[in-house]
This record gives C-alpha cells, structure tokens and sequence, in this order.
C-alpha cells in the first residue's frame, strides 16, 4: 500500500498528519480552509506538489463555505481565502500555482454553484494528476539508475511530499519496479528531521533498502564510496536551473561535484518558475525552536541567536540532470527547460 499524503472525501480534506510520524499514523480532516492554512504553515503537510494540492483543496473548501449569492461576492471571498493561504509557506512555487490554476477556473464560470462544482472538480484532478506525472517522472529518471546503485536523498521528495508516489523517491520507487537491486541512503535531514521521520518510515514501509545518516556524515559517505548517485526533489526551480530546495542541499551537490558523483533533481513542471529572478526569492525563515531543541528536550542554551533558512539554492554547474515527466533536462539548462516546456 502507498500511502495517499492528502485527499479529497466527503466535502472534506484529509490529510496525514507528518508531524505525528514516524510514531503514529494519524489522520486529520477538515471543513475550514483556514485550518488548511494551519496544517500547511505547521507541517502536518509538506512537500511542495502537496502543499501545491492542499491549497487547491483548501479553496474547494473556501468555495462551499461561502454563502455568497453572487459571483463577484463568491470571487472576492476566494481572494481572502488565496490570500490566506498564499501567506502560510513563501518558497514552494507549487502553492501559488495550485491557488492560480483555482482562480482560472473559478473565473470560467456563470453561476455560483457552477463555480463551486468546478473548483472542487479540479482540485480533485490536480490530485490525480499529481500522482500520474509522478508515476512518469519516475519512468523518465528510472534510465539514470543502474543495477547496485546505491542513490542518496535529502529530505522527503516522496509520497509524503506529494499526493502520492513522490518525485526524487518516485524516481527511486520506479527503479526498483524496473527490476534493478538499489539501495537508498536518507540523510536525517536536521532541523525538522523529514529524512529520519518521513524517508525512512516511508521506504522502509515499501520494503526499499533503506539506511539512515547524520547531515554531518554526507562527506564520509562520499569519501568512502559509499554511495554512487544521489537524488533529491525541488521546492522552485528557475529558467537558469538554479534548484532551490531543503536547506542542506547546496552543500550535498557541492560536496557530490568534489567527488565526482551524479546529482539529479526531480521535479514536476510546477515546480518550476520561469518568471523569477533569484533576488526575487524568499527563503523561508523558521522559529528558532527548531533548532535550539529535539522535541521537548532543550539542546541550546536561552538567548542564543539562531539563523534557521528552510532552504537553499543550488546553481546548475552543480546538477546533472533534472528529471521531469516530460524528460530529463540537462545543462546548459536554459535551453533544454525551455525544450521541456514546449513539448507541454
Ligand atoms: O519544508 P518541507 O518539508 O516542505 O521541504 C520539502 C522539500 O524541500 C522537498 O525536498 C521538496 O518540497 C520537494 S518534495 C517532492
């Protein structure tokens, strides 16, 4: 059984609450979009295509909790509700094209209950769609891999962080389908741990090969050949192929250039932003918390200042390939993402 990240059920979304695991599996449902605005600035959901998906889901939910009679009143309440969430995470492109594709078609539609049918239509297809171009990315990135590979991950890019299957470990689930014996290395993935907690749990429950690591022990890893090719999902990526994902992951693909190792991001195409310029960019900043303690326990001494970037940026001279469902990019990346997208 893969596990469904977030779903759409009875004019409800449920979700998987991450924070509870690798402890518990523990669902959570909701009616309000602003307790979907919650869960995705909290972490109960995360991921870029998920949290992608669970904007959409959240405006369905701001679509049939609106009494609004008119379609200009129904439009401005979906405003206040893309605002909303829109506001909770500021990297992931993945959210403002999911409210995006919403308000599309929110604005196709003559009446309110034709517009409220069609906005909880398509989030539930930008659902399942999610999970078929995953299935084929991973196809796509299959080719890259061999038999005995041993492919390091950073972070989670996997069932968990999308509506189901995953990109970088979509591409890894695909490999192993295709036949070849692999194995996987999860960093721990400090300061919120979605490599301990979430990659292994969800690999290990697959039955994937799966070993975990300190972020500190990536260079020993590599020094001692102890991996060969590694992987990881994005949260934006621009036209120049500059990958902006989890904090950690300039310094793996940097460390992965030194040794000669491949380095291949997997994204689908909304995660990409063609528009942006890197200046342009917020890097989400977050509580001190998480860094000055594990759980309850206290790890820092009080006062201590503390810089907690959720991500970093990796330029393309660092990266090998980019894995999409339309193909696998590879540099010089401003022509080849462009080639991407014209075969869309
Ligand atoms: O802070 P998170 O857990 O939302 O960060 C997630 C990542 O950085 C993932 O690698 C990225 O979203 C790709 S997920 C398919």
């Amino acid at each position: 059984m893969t596990l469904r990240t977030v779903e759409w059920k009875d004019n409800s979304v449920v979700m998987i609450d991450q924070t509870k695991l690798p402890n518990e599996l523990v669902f959570v449902k909701y009616t309000d979009y602003n307790d979907v605005a919650e869960a995705i600035r909290t972490l109960v959901v995360r991921g870029a295509p998920a949290i992608g998906v669970s904007g959409a889901f959240g405006m369905a939910l701001a679509a049939l909790q609106s009494s609004s009679e008119t379609i200009e009143d129904l439009l401005d309440d979906l405003e206040r509700a893309k605002k909303t969430l829109f506001e909770t995470r500021p990297t992931a492109i993945n959210l403002s094209w999911g409210l995006e594709k919403i308000m599309e078609i929110a604005r196709e539609w003559k009446t309110v209950s034709e517009v409220k049918d069609a906005i909880i239509a398509k989030a539930k297809q930008m659902a399942e769609e999610d999970v078929k171009i995953n299935k084929q990315m991973g196809k796509n990135g299959s080719e890259l891999f061999n038999d005995n590979d041993t492919i390091m991950t950073h972070c989670n890019a996997g069932a968990l962080a999308t509506v189901g299957y995953g990109t970088a470990l979509g591409v890894i689930r695909a490999t192993k389908e295709s036949g070849k014996n692999i194995k996987v290395i999860a960093t721990e993935t400090r300061p919120v741990q979605q490599g301990s907690r979430l990659t292994a749990f969800e690999l290990k429950h697959d039955g994937i090969d799966v070993t975990l690591i300190p972020d500190t022990a990536v260079g020993y890893i590599m020094a001692n050949k102890l991996v060969n090719k590694i992987v990881v999902g994005a949260d934006r990526i621009l036209r120049t192929g500059s990958v902006y994902n989890k904090i950690g992951t300039y310094q793996i693909a940097t460390m992965a250039k030194q040794h000669n190792i491949p380095f291949y991001v997997a994204a689908p195409l909304s995660t990409f932003d063609l528009k942006s310029n890197p200046e342009d960019i917020i890097i989400e900043q977050r509580d001190s918390s998480e860094v000055t303690g594990i759980g309850d326990k206290k790890t820092a001494p009080d006062g201590i200042d503390v810089i907690n970037p959720a991500f970093d940026m990796t330029p393309p001279e660092l990266i090998s390939g980019i894995i999409t469902e339309n193909g696998v990019a590879k540099p010089p990346y401003e022509d080849s993402i462009k080639k991407l997208f014209e075969a869309n």
